[in-house]
């Protein structure tokens, strides 16, 4: 745990913190699926890590509703392993775990110039909120019209 919290810090380069407590609290929680937290390494060092977990989507209140869906991040790399393959590499092997499980889609809020080559599209294309450019969702069945109108977790 030390090591993840290290290579979170150390990638997002912030002195607050934040993500590396959104992994704490998620590891903490029911949300926490063990078999969806991946490292990377290099030569024997951790070098990567991704973190995908359970969520369920929102009512426009912010309320939760019953739908549960995966949501992918934080996702770290250490800075002299970056631009080398390692993000790609634990992005590719956490879908493809997520393709054995229930859920109908991976969300997420990130780059939109770097996740769509894995697949994930606009969540704005399937009446998913917000209508923001980050907001992305990575399809597990193909239809995803019941879910109209719903917020991505965040
Ligand atoms: C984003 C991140 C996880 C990518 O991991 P990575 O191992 O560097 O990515 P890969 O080597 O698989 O892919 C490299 C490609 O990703 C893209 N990329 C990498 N970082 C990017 C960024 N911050 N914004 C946009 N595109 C980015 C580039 O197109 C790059 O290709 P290039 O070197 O030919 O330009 C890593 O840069 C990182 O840890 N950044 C800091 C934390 C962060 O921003 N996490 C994601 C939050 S959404």
């Amino acid at each position: 745990m030390a090591a993840i919290a290290r290579i979170t810090r150390l990638a997002f380069d912030k002195t607050s913190g934040e993500e590396v407590e959104m992994v704490a609290r998620i590891r903490a929680s029911p949300e926490f699926i063990p078999e969806l937290s991946l490292v990377a390494e290099v030569n024997g060092q951790l070098v990567g890590h991704l973190l995908i977990s359970l969520e369920t989507l929102r009512h426009a209140d912010g309320q939760p509703t019953d739908h549960a869906v995966l949501m992918l991040g934080p996702l770290s790399v250490l800075p002299a392993f970056q631009r080398q393959g390692v993000g790609g590499a634990l992005i590719r092997r956490g879908l493809s775990i997520c393709h054995r499980r229930p859920e109908p889609m991976v969300t997420l809020f990130g780059h939109s110039d770097y996740y769509p080559r894995f697949g994930f599209r606009f969540a704005r294309e399937f009446g998913l909120l917000p209508d923001w450019d980050a907001a992305m969702v990575y399809l597990l069945q193909d239809d995803l019209s019941a879910f109209r109108g719903l917020h991505l977790p965040e």
